[in-house]
């Protein structure tokens, strides 16, 4: 079996709430990607899209990606972006089976609206922010080993499958 639990997804998709929930039920532990590079860095993530810009984020992302393949046990929730950068998937899925939260636009929108974290849905109009999930969607689909379909489901069952999915792997 490999050894961590990655889960990828659009913003809102529910990574850390379920990555959280599987790990403690798993006895993983759980990293959020987006947690690490905030309290490493000490800047929240809006401060570093202001103040360094995406690109300095995504080589921040990179880097994480490449020092957790080292890594066992853990349940990852990456940031909604990390299926952008290919090398990141690489390692990542080195060392880690790879789940697809998939979730459809509205529950996302629903999810986030009131979401201050989010530089790049507070940047955007809704309309481009429709664009970018329709753009990531196929690739959050070609990195994943399985895909767990997450909208009008609930929490508790969202894990269930996935343990099952693990278990599988397992095998
Ligand atoms: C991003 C998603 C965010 C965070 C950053 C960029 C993206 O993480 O990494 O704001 O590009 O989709 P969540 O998916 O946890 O919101």
């Amino acid at each position: 079996m490999k050894l961590n639990v990655i889960l990828i997804g659009f913003m809102g998709s529910g990574k850390s709430t379920i990555g959280k929930k599987l790990a403690d039920e798993l006895g993983m532990e759980f990293v959020d990607m987006d947690e690490l590079i905030q309290s490493t860095l000490n800047m929240s993530i809006k401060q570093i899209f202001q103040e360094q810009g995406e690109h300095a984020f995504r080589e921040h992302e990179r880097l994480l990606s490449k020092e957790l393949r080292k890594k066992s046990n853990l349940v990852i929730a990456t940031g909604g972006g990390v299926i952008l950068e290919p090398q990141n998937m690489e390692f990542l899925s080195e060392n880690g089976m790879i789940i697809y939260l998939k979730s459809d636009f509205k529950t996302i929108i629903d999810r986030i609206e009131h979401s201050a974290s989010r530089p790049l849905y507070e940047m955007d109009n809704t309309e481009n922010f429709r664009n970018l999930f329709r753009f990531r969607e196929p690739l959050y689909q070609k990195y994943a080993d399985y895909v767990i379909q997450v909208s009008n489901n609930h929490i508790s069952s969202i894990v269930k499958k996935i343990k099952q999915k693990i278990k599988k792997n397992a095998k």
